[in-house]
């Protein structure tokens, strides 16, 4: 694997690659916040009045009041108990599954799982085992055969990044035993899904009952850090027990600062979050009255087929053309051999996305 060349980002879409700016359809700032100015200034003062680093675990005397605003804000957008901020999205899952470990029996993970919930489910102590990606019946089969007094947790992204797709948490529960619990990797689903942003819990019309959410503010939310969405009771044994919680410094101050800012534009800016919808139909749609066969799937996330290396080389060229950075990504699992996977923001232009859809309508034309 060669290392990704760097890129810059030019206002709220392009990037400078090669010496040319290019428009941008790729990376998770769904709502371009990471470039906003409002954020930037709440950094600035965060910055100013509490520092760059506390420098301290939480447990010991790094913890501050900037980190119990934000979890209270947190836990009031998503409308769940309590919050706990991690450092990072990555570390969320884990120190849930720290504080839970040698608590269950078994633990059945979504096969195209991403990393953190990889790493999450190898913390619980226990066995791990694959159902069908995104299949409730395989889920349940594995259940079936589990062994008497057996406790499960299950694990699975909320909404998956190779294709803009969302797990069927309503199906999950129906099947899950009640002892049993989900552990929710929601890095790209929360803040884009659902009608007020909650994510794909939101989505799929389930409560918090058996359900952990972990979500990440790298992406929707356009700063950085964490966070488990959870009970009282799970807070403070991740207080307790959680190594990724007890063993990190907690997140810089003016990212917390940034975090308080993004929170307070996705609530007050609801026209945001139907700006990503429209312009993701948009796409979507035309794509398939081109031809396309893509998944329809509720995520602003468009994967084409994959294709030949030609095709490959020939899509590159004519997205370059006509200045479009060509988002061609090696998922592991899910797309391993390539594809081009295209991410539609709130703030694309309706000339930016025309010139998307032009260019791989043409392509597809040609191809047939
Ligand atoms: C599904 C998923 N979970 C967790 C993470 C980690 O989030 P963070 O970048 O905040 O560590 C990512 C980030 O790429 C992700 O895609």
């Amino acid at each position: 694997m060669t290392e990704a060349e760097p890129l810059q980002f030019i206002g709220a879409n392009a990037v400078r690659w090669r010496s040319r700016t290019l428009t941008y359809f790729s990376g998770c700032d769904y709502f371009r916040l990471a470039r906003d100015a409002r954020l930037a200034a709440a950094a600035h003062k965060a910055l100013a009045q509490h520092g760059l680093n506390v420098a301290a675990s939480r447990r010991t005397t790094g913890n501050h009041k900037i980190y119990t605003q934000l979890e209270a804000e947190l836990a009031k957008f998503f409308g769940a108990e309590t919050a706990l901020v991690l450092p990072d999205g990555y570390l969320a899952p884990l120190a849930a599954a720290q504080a839970l470990a040698e608590e269950y029996t078994q633990a059945l993970i979504d096969e195209y799982a991403r990393g953190a919930l990889v790493d999450a489910a190898r913390m619980l102590g226990c066995p791990v085992k694959r159902f069908r990606h995104r299949d409730a019946a395989d889920l349940q089969k594995h259940l079936a055969r589990s062994k008497r007094g057996a406790r499960t947790m299950v694990l699975t992204d909320g909404m998956f990044s190779h294709d803009g797709s969302v797990a069927p948490l309503g199906d999950y529960l129906k099947v899950l035993p009640a002892n049993g619990i989900m552990l929710v990797d929601d890095a790209h689903g929360a803040g884009v899904l659902g009608a007020t942003g909650k994510g794909s819990l939101e989505y799929a019309g389930v409560g918090r009952k058996q359900i952990i959410q972990c979500a990440t503010m790298s992406k929707a939310f356009g700063v950085y850090g964490g966070v488990v969405l959870t009970s009282r009771g799970l807070r403070a044994k991740i207080l307790a027990g959680g190594r990724s919680f007890i063993g990190t410094t907690p997140l810089p101050p003016p990212l917390a600062g940034a975090a308080l800012a993004a929170l307070k534009i996705l609530r007050s800016e609801p026209a945001r979050r139907k700006r990503l919808l429209r312009n993701t139909a948009l796409v979507r749609t035309k794509l398939l009255t081109a031809g396309w066969e893509i998944t329809e799937t509720p995520g602003p996330i468009i994967r084409l087929p994959a294709m030949s290396g030609r095709e490959e080389g020939e899509l590159k060229g004519r997205l370059l053309a006509a200045e479009i950075y060509p988002p061609f990504l090696k998922y592991p699992g899910a797309s391993a051999q390539g594809v081009f996977r295209f991410v539609i923001a709130s703030e694309h232009s309706p000339a930016q996305l025309s010139q998307l859809i032009a260019v791989l309508t043409a392509f597809k034309v040609r191809r047939g």
